[in-house]
């Protein structure tokens, strides 16, 4: 869909990375002994990509990697929408065919779309959610999408969903503020906001209830389920060199001690889709 850029990341190719600390609360250390959310701060560094594999197109995706105190990392990878298009990995590939933009109106093609809608009536939902346009990175909320299971002292197991908060509220432009702005003003505008004062998230955490699902990212539980602020995170300035970081491989299942994925199979298979990218990107192809 993205066409072929070698050397790019397959997905979310165009970055800017920075500097940040982490602070847990406190709150999330009698659910899981994982370290970044005991007492002390870690360094993290935070990347914000776009989501596609072109790497001139607008940004919209952050990956967090905390670095934690015994010199190894964990990350949390996190989009503008809290649900994925595709329950199975085998999925993922029917809604991006039934949205891609129609060559001659640059638009997906409706027919196409709700002939899509009416043999998955599953994801009628999550194809027709709108991705937000946010006015600054620092003025949206990013979801993890999936379950995660966290670990506590005694070995008990409670699963999980991540979501950053932005400090500053949430704040988007309409479609017609949106094409005003350059294909990187989000870029550019943490960069200006970062030399007055440094940008602050919350990573709130939804708790499951007995019943919730685990495996499913295209679905979300309910609103009302509770929910804990485990930490603070604040991104002080741009990493000190960037090709670095942009060499480097995140990925959503480096979790730590204390943390486990869940039985979520799309989660399980982004461990060997970011491996591959990485190895073919290492490559040049
Ligand atoms: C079957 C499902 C998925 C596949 C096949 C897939 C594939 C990929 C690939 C190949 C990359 C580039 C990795 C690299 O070269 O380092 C990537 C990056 C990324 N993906 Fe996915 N992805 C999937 C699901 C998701 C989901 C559910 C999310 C939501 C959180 C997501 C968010 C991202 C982000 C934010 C990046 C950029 C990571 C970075 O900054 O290094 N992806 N994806």
């Amino acid at each position: 869909m993205s066409g072929r850029h070698p050397g790019y990341r397959r997905s979310s190719a165009r970055c800017a990375c920075f500097r940040a600390t982490f602070t847990p609360s406190g709150a999330a250390a009698v659910l899981t002994t994982a370290a970044h959310l005991q007492a002390r701060t870690v360094a993290a560094t935070v990347r914000f990509s776009n989501s596609e594999g072109k790497p001139h197109t607008p940004d919209t995706a952050p990956v967090t990697r905390f670095h934690l105190h015994d010199g190894s990392d964990t990350d949390l990878v996190a989009l503008t929408v809290p649900r994925f298009v595709a329950s199975t990995p085998g999925e993922f590939l029917l809604p991006t065919e039934a949205l891609r933009p129609d060559p001659v109106i640059h638009q997906p093609d409706l027919a196409r779309v709700h002939a899509f809608v009416g043999a998955h009536p599953h994801l009628a939902e999550v194809v027709a959610q709108q991705l937000p346009i946010p006015v600054s990175y620092a003025s949206a909320a990013f979801w993890a999408i999936h379950a995660f299971i966290w670990v506590d002292v005694a070995g008990v197991r409670r699963p999980v969903r991540y979501r950053w908060e932005p400090e500053a509220g949430r704040s988007e432009l309409t479609a017609a503020e949106a094409a005003t702005r350059t294909a990187h003003y989000l870029t550019d505008e943490l960069h200006q906001r970062l030399e007055h004062a440094p940008v602050a998230f919350e990573l709130r955490i939804q708790l499951a209830e007995p019943d919730d699902a685990t495996h499913d990212p295209s679905t979300v539980w309910p609103d009302h389920r509770k929910e804990i602020t485990a930490g603070r995170l604040e991104i002080t300035a741009p990493a000190d060199e960037q090709d670095p970081w942009n060499t480097q491989a995140f990925n959503p299942t480096r979790v730590t001690s204390g943390i486990q994925l869940s039985d979520d199979p799309v989660l399980a298979f982004r461990a060997h889709a970011y491996a591959e990218s990485h190895l073919r990107r290492s490559r040049n192809q």
